[in-house]
């Protein structure tokens, strides 16, 4: 069950949505995800709340530094996937999370190009590797991308992050108003109406590109040490 997490020191950068998303879509899939919500502002238990959730993802509310260890391996025992959502802070919740992680996803707002929050993950990550011998697997995920940024700028910051060896995902979570109205819907973004939400058909298209990414980066092993795909 890999523990997938969302890091970047800066608030606004698009942790908690794509948090949401990328729960949603795996539950979708048939998984049962488990989320540690660690942002103050509590944005997915709020979701949550609403009633509208599947039943395949929990949502655990209100966790710190001192209670991580705990809720993971309460988690660990039966979800397939573990979701945690950081808040933007470079505390001891960051490293304690980053080091339980499988795979770290850094969100960083492609279009305002306001990379310092995603730099002090990645250093802290290097740090890590350098002085524990910890390699753990991390992904820049570009967000909050405007529709008509073209895949040329996208390729840009994509081959600048590369000179430094960092991965990007390929699929950006572009700027979409399903995206936000998600949150006070509750449920999945296919339960929204697409009279209302506009482009909610690219927004499905996205969130299911984004996820596809990151269960290929990340696979679920089920018992018997197969990979499980979910439908
Ligand atoms: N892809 C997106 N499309 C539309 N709005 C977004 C998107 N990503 C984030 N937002 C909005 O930007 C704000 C900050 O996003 P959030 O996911 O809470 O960031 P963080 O968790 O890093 O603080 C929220 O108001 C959220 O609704
Ligand atoms: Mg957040």
């Amino acid at each position: 069950m890999p523990v997938i997490t969302f890091a970047n020191t800066k608030g606004g950068a698009g942790k908690t949505t794509a948090a949401l998303l990328l729960a949603t879509e795996l539950a979708r899939g048939g998984a049962r995800v488990t989320v540690l919500d660690a942002d103050p502002q509590a944005w997915i238990t709020g979701w949550a709340q609403t009633g509208a959730a599947p039943r395949n993802i929990e949502v655990v509310s209100a966790v710190t530094a001192a209670s991580i260890q705990g809720h993971l391996a309460e988690a660990r025992r039966v979800s397939d996937y573990i979701i945690i959502d950081l808040p933007g802070a470079r505390d001891t919740l960051l490293a304690n999370a980053l080091g339980f992680s499988d795979h770290v996803v850094i969100p960083i707002q492609g279009c305002a190009m306001d990379a310092k929050g995603g730099a002090q993950v990645l250093e802290l990550l290097m740090r890590l590797e350098k002085s524990a011998g910890i390699r753990i697997p991390h992904s820049v995920l570009l967000t909050r991308v405007n529709s008509l940024v073209t895949t040329r700028a996208l390729q840009m910051v994509k081959t600048l992050l590369a000179e430094r060896q960092v991965r990007v995902l390929d699929t950006p979570i572009v700027e979409r108003a399903a995206f936000r109205d998600i949150f006070d819907c509750g449920g999945l973004l296919q339960d929204m109406d697409a009279q209302r939400v506009s482009n909610l058909d690219k927004a499905l298209e996205n969130a299911r590109l984004f996820a596809e990414e990151i269960r290929t980066l990340v696979p679920y092993r089920g018992a018997r040490g197969q990979m499980r795909r979910a439908a």
